[in-house]
Order: structure tokens, then C-alpha cells, then sequence
């Protein structure tokens, strides 16, 4: 993601997603078990970024348990990989970032945080520690890209073979990061996971009936090549390392007896997709008409930025100075603004997901 505390400022949408769904939360914190004398309640938000999206839903969280176990000492663990800016995390945390100046830190007493810049593929904290775990918009994110995608930069659009592929290496990464969670979590601990998906009619991120976000990408990257702006070499090497799972290939480990997400104790309480609409695209239609499609494109195009510019960037051959390469990266989001603009129609990212909350059981025998 775009440091800085860039992300949260941009990602109004990723926090309506967290926002909405805070009850999921609450509820994981009031099934949670009573913790052992002298033990800490530990929440642990997987993908974290910058912390800015889930403060407030945390806050609910964290107010639950206070509530429900007075005298305990709650401890937040915020994960996300290495190259995270977890500076703008604890700014925002310390109530001095871009966001609020009151944050459940400043005004929850006996309330810990730490991060951890590991990926989430793998076991982060120890056996039977984890009450509650927590994650959005992250886990559709794989460990490595299983190969090119032809005449396209993003699964959504990979043919079969290249498909297959995305979706072996996906179903690796779920199967591993569930059992990590298994392992991590308290008997009795849940788990409530946000995950980008494609839901029952085939909707994903930027593809709910209007333009597909994902085809623009790939239109005005193909143009920069055919313009020889960007390399073959460059518009192949450029791929987001993500898979979209459908609801059956998230419930699959868990519908499985044999599994071993199953065997290791994981049960899921329920699993629901949703669409949240695109905040920017909610502001220009409802702006009746004081809104210009330029300030719509220009309001909107950033959000897209946060999260894909990165791919973008990496896709570039790293011979050329870091200055060309963030040149030819801001031409390209000017190429997709200015589409925007001249026909305003049908552009927006609405968020689909896939929410799943799932338990430890206390006893497997
Ligand atoms: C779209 S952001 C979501 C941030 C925040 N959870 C939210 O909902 O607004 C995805 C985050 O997942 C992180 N991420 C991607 N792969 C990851 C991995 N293997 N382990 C941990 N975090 C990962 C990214 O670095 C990024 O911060």
C-alpha cells in the first residue's frame, strides 16, 4: 500500500466495509472465553496497514470485552508484511497521523499494541494465545504469483491454464493461513475475516454492471505498451499477486471433515457476501450535478491508487531511474482520470466481499 497514512485517507470505502460489519466483532468478543488469571485478551488484525480502517470497529471490539472482563488487559497485535509503513500505523494509533486525534489507544486504559511485519501465511503468534483475529480486504493477497498473465493484470481476466494456477496456489495459501490461525487461536477464539471475493452473481472489486475497473487497467496498460511507452517484457512482468475466491472455495476447508483446517478444529459460523458501494461514485451521483466528472475522476481515481500502484510500479524494469518509472506510473493514472472525465459512466469501485466468521472448538477429541 501508498505510506504516509496515504491508504487510510484514500480508502474511505475499506472503512465503510470494517464499519459495517463492526457487529461481527462484538459478537466474536461476547462468545470469547474468560481469560486465565493474570492473562491478556489479545486481538490480532491480519493485513493491517496503516490501522487507520479499523480503529473504530476495534474500538467497539475492545469496549465489548472491557465490558464483559473489566480488569483484563487487552493487547492488539497488528500484522502486515515488512515493507508496511507501520510509522503511519502507530502515528495513527498515537492519535497524531492523519486520522482522529482520539483513538481507542489515547482513551482505553490497560490497552497494548505491538506489530508484526510477517506475512500472514504464517504461524505469527504462539500456540493458544490468539481470542479474537481479524482481518479485511487482505487475505485475497497470495505469497507468490504462480506465472505471467497473458493480455491481462489480474486473475479476473487469466485464461484457463493461467487460472488454474492462480487458483491451486489461492487454495495453498487459505488451507496454510487457516491452519496458522488454528494454531494461534484460543480454544473457544474466533476469527472474523473480510475478504475480497466473487460473490454468487459473478461480482468482484470494480465489476458490479458498470466498466470493469480491472479491464481498464489492463486496456490503458495495453495502450502503453502499443505506444511503446512500456515494454512486452514490462506489461507481462505486471501482475497483482491476488486471487478472488468464490464463497465455495472459502467454505471448502471448512465443509470437509477431512480437511486439515477441519481436523485442526475450525468452524465456521457463518459466511455471507456483500457489496459495498464506492464512496466516490455515492458523492458524484449524489451531487446533483455540483460535482464536475473531472472532480469525480479526480476524487476517485486516488483510492484505485492506494492499493494498485505498487503492481504497477514493480512492473517496470528496474533498469530505468526510479524518477521514470514513477513518471510512467502517473501517466498511466492520468490516462485512467482522464477516461474517467470524458465519460463518467458506469466508473466505480464497489466492494464486494465475502464475510466469514469462524470458531476454534474447545475440545477435538
Ligand atoms: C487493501 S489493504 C487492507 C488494509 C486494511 N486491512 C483495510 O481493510 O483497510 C491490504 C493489506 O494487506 C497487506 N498484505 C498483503 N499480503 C499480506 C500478507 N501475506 N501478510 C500480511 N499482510 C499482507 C498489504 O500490505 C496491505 O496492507
Amino acid at each position: 500500500m501508498k505510506g504516509g497514512g496515504y491508504y487510510s485517507q484514500r480508502t474511505r470505502g475499506a472503512k465503510d466495509v470494517i464499519d459495517n460489519a463492526s457487529e461481527m466483532l462484538v459478537e466474536a468478543a461476547d462468545a470469547i472465553d474468560l481469560p486465565d488469571k493474570g492473562r491478556a485478551i489479545v486481538l490480532a488484525d491480519f493485513g493491517a496497514a496503516d490501522g487507520g480502517t479499523s480503529e473504530s470497529a476495534l474500538r467497539k471490539c475492545i469496549e465489548r470485552v472491557r465490558m464483559r472482563f473489566s480488569d483484563a488487559q487487552i493487547q492488539i497485535s497488528y500484522t502486515d508484511l515488512p515493507s508496511n509503513d507501520f510509522s503511519a500505523l502507530f502515528k495513527n494509533l498515537l492519535g497524531f497521523g492523519s486520522l482522529t486525534a482520539n483513538t481507542y489507544l489515547t482513551d482505553i486504559e490497560n490497552v497494548y499494541v505491538n506489530a508484526c511485519g510477517i506475512g500472514f501465511h504464517k504461524q505469527l503468534l504462539p500456540d493458544a494465545s490468539l481470542d479474537i483475529g481479524f482481518s479485511a480486504t487482505a487475505m485475497h493477497y497470495i505469497s507468490e504469483k504462480p506465472g505471467p498473465i497473458e493480455n491481462h493484470v489480474h486473475m479476473v481476466g487469466a485464461s484457463s491454464n493461467t487460472l488454474t494456477a492462480y487458483a491451486a496456489q489461492a487454495q495453498k495459501n487459505w488451507n496454510d493461513l487457516l491452519l496458522a490461525r488454528a494454531n494461534e487461536l484460543r480454544p473457544n477464539g474466533q476469527l472474523v475475516m473480510l475478504n475480497f471475493g466473487i460473490d454468487e452473481e459473478g461480482r468482484y472489486l470494480g465489476h458490479t454492471g458498470g466498466v470493469n475497473m480491472f479491464d481498464t487497467f489492463a486496456n490503458l496498460w495495453t495502450q502503453m505498451r502499443d505506444e511503446g511507452v512500456i515494454s512486452s517484457d514490462e506489461f507481462i512482468n505486471t501482475a497483482f499477486p491476488q486471487y478472488y475466491r468464490t464463497v465455495e472455495e472459502f467454505c471448502a476447508p471448512f465443509k470437509n471433515e477431512d480437511s486439515l483446517v477441519y481436523q485442526a478444529g475450525l468452524r465456521l459460523i457463518s459466511a455471507r457476501t456483500g457489496v459495498v458501494k464506492c464512496p466516490y461514485r455515492k458523492a458524484y451521483d449524489e451531487s446533483d450535478g455540483t460535482m464536475s466528472a473531472r472532480e469525480f475522476a479526480q476524487s476517485y481515481i486516488p483510492t484505485l491508487r492506494s492499493w494498485s500502484e505498487a503492481v504497477f510500479l514493480n512492473g517496470l524494469d528496474d533498469a530505468r531511474p526510479l524518477e521514470q518509472r514513477h513518471l510512467i506510473v502517473d501517466d498511466f493514472y492520468k490516462r485512467y482520470e482522464d477516461r474517467v472525465a470524458s465519460d463518467p459512466d458506469g466508473h466505480a469501485m464497489d466492494y464486494v466481499h465475502c464475510y466469514l466468521a469462524v470458531r476454534k472448538i474447545a475440545d477435538q477429541s
